[in-house]
């Protein structure tokens, strides 16, 4: 699959089927994000491996997995991550952002479905995994195979128009 191709076929899938992913897929994804750019090549990203039921369980309480066998929960080091000197924004989940778009579209490239999630409490999150107070959590990302009848939703296929987001040197927002 080109990159076009890999594009084209990924969707947010809510309906895994049960099947483990394989560890070479695993690996390999996980692969995707090492390589990702960060912020002055920090790389603050922490990420956390969830495969087993107990910590799939734990993740549920506060996260819809919608079946998935595989979620990476996609941290920020906020004592590593870079912080712009102007405004003191921090980078940690911009890079985060980043590692998890490389890792996701690696799984769609591997024939794999995937939903990246933020809907949840990251206060669980640290408190279920037991994550230092300098570990934010910030994507969620369920892996697995798609299940029968898995389809994208309709909001897949709706995008605006590059010329209510684009600007040519001049906008009127
Ligand atoms: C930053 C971010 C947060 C998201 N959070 C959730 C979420 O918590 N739960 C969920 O089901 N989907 C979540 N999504 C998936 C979006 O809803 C989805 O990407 C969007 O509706 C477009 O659909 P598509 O991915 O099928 O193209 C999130 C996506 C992004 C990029």
């Amino acid at each position: 699959m080109d990159l076009q191709e890999v594009f084209a076929a990924r969707y947010s899938v809510r309906k895994f089927a049960g099947k483990a992913v394989e560890p070479e897929k695993v690996q390999s994804i996980l692969e995707a994000g090492r390589i990702a750019p960060t912020a002055k090549n920090i790389q603050p990203q922490k990420i956390l491996v969830v495969q087993q039921p107990e910590g799939l369980q734990a993740l549920g309480k506060t996260a819809r997995l919608y079946n998935a066998p595989l979620a990476l929960v996609v941290c920020a080091d906020t004592e590593q991550s870079w912080k712009r000197p102007f405004d003191g924004m921090d980078s940690g989940q911009i890079d985060a952002s980043i590692v998890t778009t490389y890792m996701m579209l690696e799984a769609t490239r591997l024939g794999l479905g995937s939903v990246w999630i933020c809907y949840f409490d990251p206060a669980v999150v640290k408190r279920e995994f037991n994550l230092p107070d300098h570990i934010v959590p910030v994507n969620i990302l369920a892996l697995g195979y798609k299940a029968d009848g898995a389809e994208p939703s309709p909001l897949h296929f709706s995008r605006k128009p590059l010329s209510e987001t684009v600007a040519y040197e001049k906008h009127n927002w």
